[in-house]
C-alpha cells in the first residue's frame, strides 16, 4: 500500500486541507512524535471512524524535553512510520522540521495553569509548556474537526482539553484508550529502552495500578491503596517512583486519604523509572 503523502511546510499542509474542506470533508488529526506503535494506529482508526480524512503529524518537539532528557535518543523511523500510517488508512502525514515549527524569533509560549502543575508538571519542569505550545500551533495549522490523543498520557490529555476550551479552538478533543501488550504493559515508544529483563518486570506497574483500582472500588482508603501499589512497584525493581497517586479525573486535584467519595470520578496515575526508561501509566478508578 503506498504511504500517505508527506508535507513538510505549513503552507503545503494548508493547501491540501483547503482542498478537502472545499469538498466538504471533515478532518481528524492525530499528533505524534513518531516511533509509532499500535496505540498510535488505534488513534488513526478512531479518527477514520469519526471523520472523512485523517491527518497525522510526526514532530519530535524539542521544547517539551528537559535538558537531561532523551531528545537525542528518542527513537525516529519516519519511513517505517509512514508505512504503518498507510496500512491504518491515514490520508496525510505532516512532518515539519524544527525550523518550520519554531522559525527564528519565535517567542510565544503557551502555559496552562492548574491541571499541568502536579505530577509530570513537577517531575518534568517546562514539559507541559512545551506540549501546550506545540499542540496549540499544530491545532492552528491543521484546524481539524476532531483531534485525538492517547489516554496513556492522561495528564497531557487533560492539559490539552483545558487549552482547547480556554483558547476557543473550536476543536473536539478525543481521548483514545491506552493500548496494552498481552501482559498489560502500556504501549509506549519509550518501551524500546527496556532490556529483556526490564521488559519482563515492566508489566508490574500496570498490575499494581489494576490491583489498586480493585481495592479502591472495594472501599479501601486511598492512602492505603497507593501505599500497597507503591510497594509492589518498588518490589519489582523500579527505580525512583516520581508519583503514584489517586487524583480527580477532571482537574487532577488530590483525592484521599480516605475512601473515594461516591460519585466522584478518580484516576490513579504513576510514573516510575525502570533502567533507562521512564514509564507512565494510569487507570480510571
Ligand atoms: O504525546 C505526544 O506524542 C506529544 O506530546 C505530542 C502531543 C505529539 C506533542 O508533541
Amino acid at each position: 500500500m503506498p504511504s500517505p503523502p508527506v508535507v513538510r511546510s505549513v503552507a503545503d499542509l494548508r493547501a491540501t486541507l483547503a482542498g478537502w474542506r472545499g469538498e466538504g470533508l471533515s478532518i481528524a488529526f492525530v499528533p505524534t512524535m513518531g516511533a509509532l506503535h499500535e496505540g498510535h494506529l488505534s488513534l488513526v482508526r478512531l479518527g477514520l471512524s469519526r471523520c472523512d480524512r485523517v491527518v497525522a503529524s510526526i514532530f519530535v518537539n524539542p521544547t517539551q524535553f528537559g535538558p537531561n532528557e532523551d531528545l537525542a535518543a528518542y527513537p525516529r523511523d519516519e519511513a517505517g512510520d509512514a508505512g504503518k500510517l498507510s496500512v491504518a488508512g491515514c490520508h496525510l502525514l505532516f512532518a515539519p522540521s524544527a525550523a518550520e515549527m519554531y522559525p527564528p524569533g519565535a517567542a510565544t509560549v503557551v502555559t496552562v495553569s492548574g491541571v499541568s502543575e502536579p505530577l509530570d508538571g513537577q517531575a518534568r519542569p517546562g514539559h507541559f509548556a512545551g506540549v501546550a505550545t506545540v499542540v496549540a500551533k499544530l491545532l492552528n495549522q491543521v484546524r481539524p474537526d476532531v483531534a485525538i490523543f492517547g489516554e496513556k498520557d492522561y495528564q497531557q490529555l487533560q492539559v490539552i482539553r483545558r487549552l482547547a476550551i480556554d483558547l476557543d479552538l473550536g476543536v473536539e478533543i478525543l481521548g483514545g484508550p491506552t493500548a496494552r501488550a498481552a501482559d498489560g504493559l502500556a504501549l509506549s515508544s519509550r518501551n524500546a529502552y527496556l532490556t529483556e529483563d526490564e521488559r519482563r518486570r515492566a508489566p508490574e506497574l500496570a498490575a499494581a495500578l489494576a490491583e489498586a483500582v480493585l481495592a479502591l472500588r472495594a472501599g479501601v482508603p486511598v492512602a492505603e491503596a497507593e501505599a500497597q501499589a507503591l510497594g509492589r512497584v518498588q518490589a519489582a525493581g523500579f527505580g525512583p517512583v516520581d508519583y503514584l497517586e489517586v487524583r480527580d479525573a477532571g482537574d487532577l486535584s488530590r483525592m484521599g486519604p480516605g475512601p473515594l467519595p461516591p460519585g466522584r470520578a478518580g484516576r490513579i496515575l504513576a510514573a516510575a523509572r525502570l533502567g533507562r526508561a521512564r514509564l507512565i501509566d494510569n487507570m480510571a478508578v
